[in-house]
Formats: structure tokens, sequence, C-alpha cells
């Protein structure tokens, strides 16, 4: 068990029996899907889902619900995963990845036009599990998500290999591609599981630890080590993605300033090792553990039960511990 799983089991342990039956039911839910769409999906969809992610979004959904109406929130679960791992499906293209889940990636695997199908139908079937629910609000919260993703990652594409990059755009494009999904994930949580009123709330608060998420993403790319992650170190700047790291290194760095794209993997690493020369991997690690400090601080005044708040910020800090 990595210190991420570890964490997540002290979540699991406090969300008690409860929490884990949901997860199961929603694991249940996520398998007939890969499986109800044909031998194709069930191949290329199958594996990555088997291979399992931590399943934050979906744990997200059910600690935000007041854990009554099980149908239509495992139905939300299922929807929040399923549009993660459609997205990863796409990234992963976007990105010609070859792992995912320590496994190959449907990418790796079946091909460009097989992880486009591919991506495209977990999306299809994220909104068809939500329309079951009947709930135009919940669609549209998804919709709002999906939307946000999509221009995330189009930034993402507009700014590769830019030299002047502000860290407010950054963020703006880390609420856009991560932090809008951990939103939606607690807003339908909160609607499902009888707790309307704290939708709004819930919703920043998942945003902020969203955020948090993106940028310690981020600067794990940077930092390594290769065997924790499961990737050599500076992927992210051979494609010219520029991230925080970049971004405030720049500043004490000039000579950083240009990405050559004809960059070599040996020569990432050596960059990576010059942007953690300036400080530049503290100073982002700094500003992303305030994003979960504030989200921790913004459940102090909401109307939850005090084992919700203490399985919510455990949520918070394994975002953190992941990357201490
Ligand atoms: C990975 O998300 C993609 C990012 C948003 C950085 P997760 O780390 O939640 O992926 P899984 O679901 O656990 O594999
Ligand atoms: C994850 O972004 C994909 C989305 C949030 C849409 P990254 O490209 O940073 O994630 P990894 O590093 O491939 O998991
Ligand atoms: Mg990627
Ligand atoms: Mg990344």
């Amino acid at each position: 068990m990595n210190t991420a799983q570890a964490q997540l089991g002290e979540v699991l342990a406090a969300g008690g029996p409860g929490l884990a039956r949901l997860l199961e039911r929603t694991e249940l839910r996520l398998a007939e899907v890969a499986e109800g769409h044909g031998r194709e999906l069930a191949r290329h969809a199958g594996g990555t889902l088997s291979a399992g992610g931590k399943r934050l979004r979906p744990m997200l959904v059910f600690l935000c619900a007041d854990g009554d109406a099980a149908e239509p929130l495992v139905a939300a679960a299922a929807a929040v995963e399923l549009l993660h791992m459609a997205t990863l499906v796409h990234d992963d293209v976007l990105d010609r990845a070859p792992l995912r889940r320590g496994r190959p990636t449907v990418f790796a695997e079946g091909g460009r036009l097989a992880a486009t199908a591919t991506g495209d139908l977990l999306f299809s079937r994220a909104f068809a599990e939500l329309a079951a629910t009947g709930s135009e609000e919940a669609v549209l919260a998804l919709s709002a998500a999906s939307s946000a993703l999509a221009r995330g990652e189009l930034m993402q594409r507009a700014d590769a290999w830019s030299e002047d990059v502000t860290p407010e755009r950054y963020l703006d494009r880390c609420r856009l591609k991560t932090a809008s999904l951990f939103e939606a994930s607690c807003r339908l949580g909160a609607l499902f599981g009888g707790r309307p009123r704290l939708a709004d709330p819930l919703g920043r608060f998942g945003e902020r630890v969203g955020l948090a998420f993106q940028m310690l993403d981020d600067v794990l790319d940077v930092a390594g080590p290769a065997e924790r992650t499961g990737k050599p170190r500076g992927t992210d700047l051979l494609d010219g993605t520029v991230t925080l790291p970049l971004i405030l290194a720049r500043r004490r760095d000039p000579g950083l300033r240009e990405l050559d794209p004809s960059l070599t993997a040996k020569q990432a690493e050596a960059l990576c090792d010059r942007i953690a020369a300036t400080g530049a991997l503290e100073e982002a690690r700094t500003d992303a553990l305030a994003h979960v400090v504030g989200a921790k601080e913004s459940l102090a005044g909401l109307d939850l039960p005090a084992a919700r708040r203490h399985s919510l910020g455990l949520v918070a800090d394994g975002v953190v511990r992941r990357y201490a």
C-alpha cells in the first residue's frame, strides 16, 4: 500500500461500513457499464477500470452526502468516475502516455482511434448515469465540469511552449482542467445526499482540494522520483506544458525562459534539476498547501456532523500526503 492509499484507507476507516458499501456498489456499477457496451469497450475500458484508481471523486460524492438516497448517489459517483476516466483516456492520447495506473494506456494498446472512441463512450455513459436520476440540476453540474475540462485542456495546448504564462493563468487552467470535477463531485453529493443548501460551499471546498491536487501533481512531475510516480521526470516539459514550478523558477533563473521543443528526455531531467535548484518546488508546494488549509477551514462554519468534517479533512490531507 502506498502512502496515498494508506491515507485513503484512513478515510475509509473513518467513513465506516456505509462508505465502504457505497464504494463497492460504485465498483459494481462501473464494471456493468464497462461490460454492457460491446466487446471493444469492455476490452479497452475494462483494463483501465479494473486496474483501479483511487476513486477520490466518488469518495467526495459520498462524503458530501447525508447518506440517504443511495441509488442516485451511486449513479452520481459512477458518473464522476466515468467522466474522470474518459478525460484520462483522452489525456493519454494528447500526452502520448505509455502507462496509466501501472498498465499500458488504451492509447498504447489500441491506438489513437480506439482511445478516442473509448473516451467518447465513457463520456456519454457518464451522462447517461446521471440522466437516469431525472435531475436536471445534476446533469447541468456535470456538464459544467465537462465543458470546463475541455476548455482547460485547450488552454493547456494554447499555452504550450509559451514563455510568459502567469501564475494566475496557470491557476485558471488547473481550476478548469481538474478542480471543476472535484467541485462537481461535492456538489452532486450534497444535492443527492439531502444537503442541497450546502451544495455551493461544499463545491468550493472540492474546488480548492482539486486545485491543490493538480498543483501537487505538477510538482511531482518535476520532483519525481520516477520510481514513485511511475513516469520519468519532466514529462510535462517534454510536451511543452508550462506548470507552476517552471513559471516560478523562471523568475529566479531567466535562463529557463525558453523551452526547447527538441528537448530529449535526458535534457528534461537536467532541466528538472535546474528548476529544483531555484527553490520553485518548495514555493509551489507551499502555494498548494495553502489551498488545502483554506479548504479545510471553509468546512468549519458548515452545518455538518463532526465525523463528516473530519473525513473530508482527511481527504484534503490525503492530497498533500500523497506528495509528502
Ligand atoms: C490523475 O487523477 C489526473 C489528475 C487530475 C492529476 P487521479 O490521481 O485521481 O487518478 P486515479 O483515478 O487515482 O488513477
Ligand atoms: C490530468 O492532467 C488530466 C486532466 C485533469 C484532464 P495531467 O496530464 O497533469 O495528468 P497525468 O499527469 O497525465 O495523470
Ligand atoms: Mg497527462
Ligand atoms: Mg501531470
